[in-house]
């Protein structure tokens, strides 16, 4: 099933169920705690502490989110990439567990002719906070999941906040088996490559304060009880579509290939070559749209976020040409044309796309040019004066003022 089409579905199904369909907000955060959206409840925040009157009591929207934490794992995992699109459902004080987990259920399970995700639930595992009896009892009576499908977890993995003071409650995850030969068995608390996440549905309900990781303060409970659902597009997509990883799903895979035309190069020949390949995939989607949202490439906030991006995919696509060659121009229009479908308003902005990227690009390579001087006479002083490693403060300035990436 196209991602596409599995985005379309999944609004479908909950408008189908009384939801209203809300667009994506842009990327860049009006939450002054945020500089980018990292999940699709962004935009509702402020319904879920009551600071706002919802205009509707559910709502549904497949939200475009940036995620750089994990930006060293991007290319090397099955799952990880800058840019992802979150599907959610949403209920701001309407309902809560006993109708989320039946829904997310149905429409997973239920056949691709009735309007489903046509997933075998001998496929699926689901995990819920360590003492939510009630998630547990419901998956188990009201859903049918067997009792041994059922695993508890901690505050790491069943409690969701935003990393910032705000909404926070406990959670309960949808896995899906890729089978034995991706791992061990055992279920998610065993081995969470061969059993992958697919779903968090969010019960929201308390409200945090400032503290770090999960060591924070519960307030007190919000002014409702809430819903707030998370299905990665991509892993969806990955899985509907039998392939093994995000980046080798329809839309991602398009500029994959491309990369690897453009470089001279095969995908599957070579696995440091493919992580290259891939991190070039993802993150020119990033910038692509990213731009697409008025980001500028800068040396702060959100501009940092989309330079380090930019950078990281122009030297990747460097070092396997082996040339200095300029492909992001193709690879943007190969992006743009792949995300058309669900972004039309990426056509009217192509121009300005391409622009702003080819850029960028011109400029990595000027700063390339001058800082690779400066390489070569730090270490020939290094060479010169009987040393073997290159100062740290040497380094500092070619990551810090030339942007060099660290693996440069
Ligand atoms: N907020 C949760 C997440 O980002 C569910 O949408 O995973």
């Amino acid at each position: 099933m196209e991602t596409a089409e599995i985005a379309r579905r999944f609004l479908a199904f909950f408008e189908k169920n009384g939801h209203t369909v809300v667009p994506s907000a842009s990327l860049v955060a009006e939450d002054p705690t945020l500089l980018l959206v990292p999940a699709g409840m962004v935009p509702f925040k402020p319904y879920f502490l009551g600071q706002r009157t919802p205009p509707h009591a559910t709502a549904t929207s497949v939200q475009k989110c940036i995620r750089t934490k994990d930006i060293e794992e991007v290319g090397k995992t099955s799952r990880h990439a800058t840019f992802f699109q979150m599907l959610g459902n949403f209920s701001f004080g309407d309902y809560f567990k006993e109708r989320a987990i039946p829904l997310a259920w149905e429409l997973v399970t239920a056949p691709v002719e009735e309007g489903g995700f046509g997933i075998d639930p001998e496929r699926l595992w689901v995990t819920v906070y360590l003492d939510d009896d009630e998630a547990a009892g419901i998956w188990r009576d009201v859903v049918g999941v067997r009792p041994e499908r059922i695993q508890r977890m901690g505050m790491d993995e069943n409690y969701w906040d935003m990393g910032v003071p705000g909404p926070c409650g406990p959670c309960s995850e949808i896995f899906y088996d890729r089978g034995p030969e991706y791992g061990a068995d055992g279920g998610p608390a065993a081995d969470e490559d061969r059993y992958i996440e697919i779903w968090n549905l969010v019960f929201m309900q308390y409200e945090r304060g400032e503290g770090s990781g999960k060591d924070y303060p519960i307030l007190g409970d919000l002014p409702k009880k809430n819903i707030d659902t998370g299905l990665g597009l991509e892993r969806l997509a990955a899985v509907l579509q039998g392939v093994d990883n995000i980046y080798e799903t329809d839309i991602i895979g398009r500029v994959l290939a491309k990369a690897a035309e453009l470089t001279g190069t095969r995908y599957g020949d070579d696995a440091e070559q493919d992580v290259m390949l891939r991190v070039v995939a993802d993150h020119v989607r990033s910038a692509v749209m990213l731009v697409g949202d008025g980001v500028r490439p800068g040396n702060e906030k959100a501009g940092y976020v989309l330079r380090r991006i930019l950078r990281r995919s122009i030297r990747n696509l460097r070092l396997l040409s082996g040339a200095d060659a300029f492909h992001m121009h193709e690879l943007t229009a190969v992006s743009i044309d792949a995300m058309k479908d669900i972004y039309p308003d990426l056509l009217d902005k192509a121009q300005m796309v391409h622009s702003v990227i080819d850029a960028e690009e011109k400029n990595f390579a000027d700063t390339l040019r001058s800082g690779t001087a400066l390489f070569n006479r730090a270490a020939e002083r290094t060479r010169a004066a009987g040393g073997a490693t290159f100062s740290g403060a040497d380094a500092f300035q070619l990551h810090d003022t030339y942007g060099f990436p660290l693996h440069l």
